[in-house]
């Protein structure tokens, strides 16, 4: 028997109906902070992401020659892609631009529980608004459509201000891979690197900055930096609004754009791939050809919030199954399109067999069934069984719609 290729999943329609629920509660949330819909394309020129998303992301890429012998890549990530369009089509729109995208991505990653070499993210980017309100706003989003969801998390939020002026000595890449082991909290990893680099003295200050949770601690830490104003405010509007988070200035990110705030959500039940969102504030515009736009946005891991969410039961929508004779097939298929047209979900037997097998059929998937011969094929009526009670009466259409609608959720 053919598989599906391995870190891929396929979804059944029960669980295609409590994904698109959540997508569009996410969407909907995202509309009503003015924006809009973007899509891009599932494969971009390899070097869209290798310009600047990171050594991780380069290893998980999937990439491939196509006919024309073009580098191509399947999306690892969004951002990226939506900074090429905005370089391509957006430059001219007035900014700030709001947008916001549902997009699956690829990484060729080694699969465990909610980590997928197919995943779906939901995401936003804010592009030409270089404040703190712009900033605050990204996680205030985030909060506002992951809260509209019902998972239950909590927020991590940074700056890469204090990392960077403590490493500011160090060579660009070796920042990177000092950011790195940070990034995965790997302590004892970070203390091997700094000593090959005979830069133990970081150490303890690092690892400081990583456990400290305010202000005074970080900046006792890094000392008077530049952006402790930016960072400040940042801070405040989030306080002024109530948000609940964690201030965290170990948040290192996996991708190389970052430029300064940076904020990490985690949920509860996921294990080890218990972060749902990463984001921050970047500058990418300026390496497709464009203007050195600051930005900002997050994605959310759209599978790991459903297995965080769990099999929470989805409403049930009232369903009729429409059987008859084969003389009344033509009146069958009038009265399903009615149901229909009222909003109630009416599927129609296929297959040529017998009224009571047909009944039968119907029974397991239905709550109600909607019986067609002859009589109401020349009445115009409806004979509808009600699986429930047991009951069983001829209706007109109009009558049998109430009697369907008045049972429960269509
Ligand atoms: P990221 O942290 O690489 O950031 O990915 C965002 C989220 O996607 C992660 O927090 C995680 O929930 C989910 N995710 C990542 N890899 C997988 C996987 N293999 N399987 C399932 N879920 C996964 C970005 O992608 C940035 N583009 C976010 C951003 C937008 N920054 C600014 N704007």
């Amino acid at each position: 028997m053919l598989q599906k290729p391995r870190g891929t999943r396929d979804f059944l329609p029960d669980e295609m109906e409590g994904r698109r629920l959540i997508e569009s509660l996410m969407r909907d949330t995202a509309g009503r902070w003015g924006y809009g819909e973007v899509c891009t394309p599932t494969f971009e020129h390899l070097e869209l992401f290798t310009m600047k998303s990171g050594e991780g992301i380069i290893e998980e890429i999937y990439d491939f020659e196509d006919k024309g012998g073009r580098r191509l890549a399947l999306r690892p990530e969004v951002t990226a892609a939506v900074l090429r369009m905005y370089v391509n089509e957006g430059r001219m729109l007035p900014k700030p631009l709001r947008w916001c995208y549902f997009s699956d991505c690829y990484r060729y990653e080694r699969p465990q529980k909610g980590r997928y070499r197919q995943f779906w993210q939901f995401g936003v980017e804010l592009i030409g608004a270089d404040s703190a309100a712009a900033e605050a706003e990204v996680i205030l989003l985030a909060d506002d459509i992951l809260r509209a969801t019902g998972v239950v998390y909590h927020i991590h939020v940074g700056h890469l201000g204090p990392m960077k002026f403590m490493l500011r000595d160090l060579p660009a890449e070796t920042q990177r891979v000092v950011m790195a082991f940070l990034d995965k909290r790997d302590v004892n990893g970070l203390g091997n690197c700094l000593r090959e680099l005979d830069r133990e003295d970081l150490y303890d200050s690092l690892t400081a900055l990583v456990e400290a949770r305010s202000f005074d601690e970080v900046f006792e830490i890094c000392g008077e930096i530049p952006e402790r104003e930016r960072i400040e405010e940042i801070i405040s509007i989030l306080d002024g609004q109530g948000l609940a988070y964690t201030l965290n200035f170990g948040i290192a990110r996996g991708l190389d754009y970052y430029t300064g705030m940076v904020f990490e959500i985690f949920a509860e039940n996921l294990g080890a791939e218990n972060q749902i969102l990463g984001g921050g504030a970047y500058r990418l515009a300026h390496l497709f050809g464009g203007d050195d736009v600051a930005s900002c946005g997050f994605a959310i891991g759209f599978d790991r919030v459903m297995v965080s969410l769990g099999a929470a039961p989805l409403a049930e929508r009232t369903r009729v199954g429409v059987v008859y004779t084969p003389d009344a097939r033509d009146h069958a298929l009038r009265v399903a399109a009615a149901f229909r047209e009222a909003g109630v979900n009416a599927v129609v037997n296929l297959v040529d067999r017998g009224i009571g097998a047909q009944m039968k059929h119907a029974a397991r998937s239905s709550d109600f069934v909607a019986v067609l011969g002859t009589r109401e094929s020349g009445a115009g009526t409806v004979t509808l069984k009600d699986l429930a009670s047991g009951e069983q009466r001829e209706y007109s259409m109009e009558d049998a719609i109430a009697e369907v609608k008045a049972f429960g959720t269509c």
